[in-house]
């Protein structure tokens, strides 16, 4: 359902009124969330004939049944039960068991805990390489760029680097973010914008998702390995490759960008971080919550299913706002506030159940490694001028973030 057909709310569920990818509602996306939030456990959006939920228990109860909550049928707008997929599926995300969970198993051993352990050096020496010549830019009081600078400068080098990828045309992987996140809104001005350079970006990412473009014992090559153990097949390897190189740069580029702004919106939590570099995995932790980089996913119901007292056909597509549960008062006393001394478990960010984020633990260390490597260079971090947006229909996303940063 990708038009603005009005189709009759179902009985005893509250209707919103609202489109929430329209231009006005992701730059302030906050007001309808708290809309959604009150007006009932679920809610029914007229404009896309969705239903939808922006409250913490409900949203986890849908992400622990994915029997009746599926992801085969899309984690967008579009239902592929009734209209091809725009580009051939992913085989994690819009997968359900058996087939996940194959292909999950391969990808969680490749970004296990020991990994990270691996690279937590390298990720280091990059983000102090990159902090060193922000400082010596600030020193000279220059104004830098927070999303281009560091946002993008980072995870741009070190996730590719991680995966194998060669230095050149890596801006391919920023544009190919843009559209397949844009992917899962409907099919408005957003999407339209973005897939206008859909052929030379696919092509660029199907070419390097190949072997021969993969470094020898990279996160992509491991995939290769899986299917060489016969764990997947050959001509499926290249599209779990694609998995990293879709889901895993424009998520942490906005990650960091949103916790950026956090920090110079929030100077007491800054001089806290400052104080205590210890506390960057935490600060960044709740820049997730608070300010989510990834704000809605959906599911497809499979059969008819109760949820809070309300039936939900088979076949429906269910909007869930994931930034509306980070915010949801009923789980997170004084949610509103950004406070980098909370330990914010249990958010949605990187949503939860079988398809809760197989990327996370490389997301929180470029994180903190990002935010720890800022604490112990600046005293102060702040706006140096209006930061502007870049809106997508899925991603939370600034599109410039000028900060004046102050040498400690
Ligand atoms: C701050 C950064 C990130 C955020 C906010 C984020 C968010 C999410 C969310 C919300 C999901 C759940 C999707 C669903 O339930 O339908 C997800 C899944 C996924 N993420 Fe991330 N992600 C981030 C970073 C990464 C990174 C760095 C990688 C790759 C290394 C990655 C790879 C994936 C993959 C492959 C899935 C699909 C998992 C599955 O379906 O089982 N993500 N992510």
């Amino acid at each position: 359902m990708t038009s603005s057909t009005y189709v009759e709310a179902p009985t005893g569920v509250p209707v919103l009124d609202v489109d929430p990818f329209s231009d006005a509602l992701l730059h302030d996306p906050y007001t309808y969330h708290a809309q959604l939030r009150e007006i009932g456990p679920l809610a029914w959006i007229p404009k896309y004939a969705i239903y939808a939920t922006g409250r913490h228990e409900q949203m986890r109860a849908i992400f622990a049944d994915h029997k009746s909550y599926i992801s085969s049928a899309g984690v967008g707008l579009a239902n592929f039960n009734k209209e091809p997929p725009f580009r051939p599926k992913s085989l994690i995300l819009e997968a359900d068991p058996p087939s996940h969970t194959q292909a999950r198993t391969i990808l969680s051993r490749i970004l296990s805990p020991g990994t990270v352990t691996k690279i937590r050096e390298s990720f280091t020496k990059e983000a102090d390489a990159l902090l060193d010549e922000i400082l010596d830019a600030s020193c000279r009081k220059e104004v830098v760029d927070g999303v281009k600078c560091i946002g993008e400068a980072y995870p741009l080098k070190v996730f590719p680097d991680a995966v194998g990828l060669e230095s050149q045309g890596r801006e391919n992987l920023l544009l190919y973010g843009d559209m397949i996140f844009n992917a899962f809104g409907p099919r408005n001005n957003l999407l339209a914008r973005s897939a206008e350079k859909v052929q030379p970006v696919t092509d660029w990412i199907m070419a390097h998702c190949k072997r021969d473009m993969l470094r020898p014992g990279g996160f992509g090559d491991q995939i290769y390995q899986a299917a060489d153990a016969g764990e997947i097949s050959h001509e499926e390897a290249p599209m779990l490759v694609r998995s990293f190189l879709s889901a895993g740069v424009d998520t942490t580029v906005n990650g960091i960008g949103n916790a950026l702004w956090c920090l110079a919106s929030n100077p007491d939590a800054y001089a806290k971080l400052h104080a205590d570099p210890g506390l960057a995995r935490a600060a960044f932790e709740e820049s997730l919550r608070y300010e989510s980089a990834v704000q809605t996913f959906f599911r497809t119901t499979s059969c008819d299913v109760t949820l809070a007292e309300i039936n939900i056909p088979s076949g429906s597509k269910v909007l869930t706002v994931l930034a509306a549960a980070n915010r949801d008062e009923r789980k997170w006393p004084n949610a509103e506030r950004f406070d980098i001394e909370r330990r914010p478990t249990g958010h949605m960010a990187f949503g939860s159940g079988i398809h809760g984020c197989v990327g996370q633990v490389v997301a929180r260390l470029e994180g903190e490694l990002i935010l720890a490597a800022i604490a112990k260079r600046f005293r102060r971090i702040e706006l140096a001028g209006e930061p502007t947006r870049r809106l997508n229909n899925t991603l939370r996303a600034l599109g410039s973030l000028p900060l004046r940063l102050t040498p400690a």
